[in-house]
């Protein structure tokens, strides 16, 4: 693939109606690439937005969205948990076509930059130990396993 530009907003600057048909189009398609049992059950659209647009603990100015123009490529979801100061990093995904770019890792890293500014101190993950890629972005960013 040619060079491109590639850019990072949290999901807040972005929201739109629109955008958040695409961000469920993506979704359904980027989790089937999650390592798991099965496959994952579609969700419609309603189901999605129940589950992370109304959730009041997703955090739309800490959590990314990665775009090429206007073509939405990848995100990463983060939520407010119960234990102070820390946060939970749901789904980190980038399409197919950009992997390898670095896009994830800059997603991960922006969303921690602003969580830190947002007075956070601990971002938890869980990760599944067969996802190479995700675990060698975590090792990467400072991320200590956990026997959990
Ligand atoms: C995991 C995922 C988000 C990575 O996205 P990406 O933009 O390609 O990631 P990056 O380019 O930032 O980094 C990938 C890293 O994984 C490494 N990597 C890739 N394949 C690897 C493998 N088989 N073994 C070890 N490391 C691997 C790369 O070398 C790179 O690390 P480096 O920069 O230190 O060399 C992407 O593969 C994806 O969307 N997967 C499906 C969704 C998913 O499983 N998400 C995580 C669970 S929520």
């Amino acid at each position: 693939m040619d060079r491109v530009d590639v850019d990072l907003q949290p999901f807040a600057e972005v929201d739109s109606t629109e955008f958040r048909h695409k961000w469920h189009e993506l979704f359904e398609v980027l989790r089937k690439y999650v390592p798991r049992l099965e496959p994952p059950t579609p969700f419609s659209y309603e189901q999605f937005e129940e589950m992370f647009v109304v959730d009041p603990d997703f955090l739309w100015d800490i959590s990314q969205v990665a775009r090429d123009k206007e073509k939405l490529i990848g995100f990463t979801y983060l939520y407010r948990s119960d234990v102070e100061a820390e946060l939970f990093q749901a789904q980190t995904a980038v399409h197919r076509d950009y992997r390898g770019r670095g896009i994830a890792k800059a997603l991960k890293a922006r969303s921690a930059k602003r969580a830190i500014e947002a007075g956070y101190r601990t971002v938890r993950a869980d990760n599944d130990t067969r996802n190479a890629p995700m675990l060698a972005i975590n090792a990467r960013l400072g991320y200590k396993g956990s026997p959990e």
